[in-house]
């Protein structure tokens, strides 16, 4: 037996017949098929969440996101290897040009930073913001404190590079989107941590849009009798969300030129990279992205490639890749043909912004997830419609792809302990690793209990942002691992 959200009697009266109607004209009209069971509160609320539905542009999503499918995409191309920046070919000069000009750039307030959290977290198994994770590392910080403290310790560096005695640098702004599913216990982790040292005017949280789920048929799937089962609309909402939010007027506002952009769930994102930052600016490009090489075939990260000979960078996720593709071979490399991975880290204009959140707005193709839905009738097959952040590379006038190591800078914690890949236990160790080596290159000892390949010690963010600045607090010193060293 169901529970009612109360026991008021419920009347006999119909559903309200304009909305019956409207519905109807969309073939939705079954968010009604349980109308008679309902309590007046039930209809209320469920009268409300339809009304709350802007069902023609929906209906037009489903129509074309489902019309979509079989048809045969551009073919696509691997990118050349001449347009991404690798690791191998960059200067130390490059590198330290790019450092300078990305710290000039902060320290003129024109960097902003972007965080995608509005996803569910299913793959991990826990419905808290997967920001609030704490791999386990010795500090115990979750990844959001990682991350705010990383941004405090790029505006730390930029004040210094600026040398002007008094002046102050801007605050670097944190803008944070999260979801309906997110967006409460988000802003309350932060109160709760006084921000993790940054000011609390330095971070805006914003609410990306959510779309119903849909069975096969292309209707609208209900989680309960009297309400419509949503999802998140694909990080690839924040485009709508930034604009319906006013929040590109906002950057505009603060003189924010260039807007870093990434998922939450990477151990190792350097959040705000100076270098990446200089790196942008010096070739003038509109958008680009880190990459780093896939690993496996079967790696779960979206691919970059050119749609047509010489057509648009795009990225192809990884469910929609065919399985031939994933593991085809570039027979002059060895190496894999589509072989380009996509981090989640992604530097733009605030001009593209513009131009994008009013262009993707306007399309309607989304990609069709297919997953188990909690319903009225238990789990059911259906989808989730979804837009992409990168879903805007093709309209980029300009666009440009930066390789890094992976050990350096790509810790996915994506599935729960236990699991065999890109789990908190694997995040931690890559950190604890690329943390041990600094600190050895700095002049550090180790000593360890357990064997140095499954430990290793963690640097605060505070001290050091990529191995950097770490000889005053390591020269000549032990440190016993698995440790935290701060100031
Ligand atoms: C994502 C990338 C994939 C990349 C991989 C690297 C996308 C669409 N896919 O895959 O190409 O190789 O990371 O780790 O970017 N999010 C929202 N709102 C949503 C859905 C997701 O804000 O509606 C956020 C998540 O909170 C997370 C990020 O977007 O921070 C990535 O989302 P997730 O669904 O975890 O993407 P992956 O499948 O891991």
């Amino acid at each position: 037996m169901r529970e009612a959200v109360s026991d008021s009697n419920p009347t006999s009266s119909p559903p309200p017949q304009a909305l019956l109607e409207r519905l109807k004209d969309y073939g939705q009209e079954d968010v009604f098929a349980l109308w008679d069971e309902l309590s007046s509160e039930e209809r209320d609320i469920l009268v409300k969440d339809i009304e709350s539905l802007d069902l023609s542009r929906i209906d037009r999503i489903i129509r074309c996101s489902f019309n979509s499918q079989g048809v045969p995409a551009a073919a696509i191309e691997p990118v050349p290897e001449s347009i991404v920046s690798t690791v191998e070919e960059r200067t130390m000069e490059d590198r330290e040009r790019w450092w300078k000009m990305g710290m000039k750039a902060v320290s003129e307030g024109k960097l902003a930073v972007l965080l995608l959290s509005g996803g569910q977290g299913t793959r991990l198994g826990s419905s808290d913001p997967k920001g609030c994770l704490n791999i386990g590392l010795p500090s115990g910080k979750s990844l959001f404190q990682l991350q705010a403290e990383r941004i405090l310790c790029v505006q730390r560096l930029a004040s210094q590079s600026i040398n002007e005695g008094s002046k102050t640098v801007p605050p670097i702004h944190w803008y944070i989107m999260t979801s309906p599913f997110t967006d409460e216990v988000t802003r309350k982790y932060f109160e709760s941590h006084k921000y993790f040292g940054l000011e609390a005017d330095q971070v805006t949280f914003f609410q990306q849009g959510t779309i119903p789920c849909v069975s096969r048929e292309g209707r609208f799937i209900m989680e309960t009798p009297y309400r419509v089962a949503k999802s998140p609309d694909g990080n690839g909402g924040v485009y709508s969300a930034l604009k319906f939010s006013r929040l590109l007027e906002d950057m505009a506002t603060r003189g924010i030129k260039y807007i870093d952009c990434y998922g939450v769930d990477n151990a190792l994102v350097r959040v705000a990279d100076p270098t990446f930052l200089g790196y942008f600016i010096d070739k003038g490009v509109s958008a680009a992205a880190k990459v780093v090489r896939k690993a496996y075939p079967q790696e779960k990260v979206g691919v970059f490639v050119r749609r047509g000979k010489g057509g648009p960078l795009s990225v192809v996720e990884y469910s929609e890749l065919d399985p031939s593709l994933s593991s085809a071979i570039n027979q002059q490399t060895g190496r894999l043909r589509f072989c380009w991975s996509n981090v989640c880290l992604h530097m733009f204009t605030l001009d593209f912004l513009n131009q994008v959140a009013n262009g993707l707005e306007k399309d309607s193709i989304y990609h069709l997830a297919e997953k188990k839905i909690p319903s009225a009738h238990g789990h059911t097959s259906g989808y989730k419609l979804e837009q992409f952040i990168f879903d805007a590379f093709p309209y980029a006038p300009s666009t440009a792809l930066f390789e890094v190591l992976r050990e350096e800078e790509f810790a996915p914690v994506k599935n729960a302990n236990g699991s065999n890949f890109d789990t908190p236990d694997s995040a931690r160790l890559l950190l604890l690793r690329l943390h041990a080596r600094w600190v050895v290159a700095a002049g550090g000892f180790l000593t360890h209990s357990v064997p140095l390949y499954a430990t290793g010690v963690e640097v605060s963010p505070l001290c050091s942002y990529a191995g950097e600045n770490l000889e005053s607090i390591c020269r000549g010193r032990t440190f016993h691992a698995p440790c935290e060293i701060s100031f």
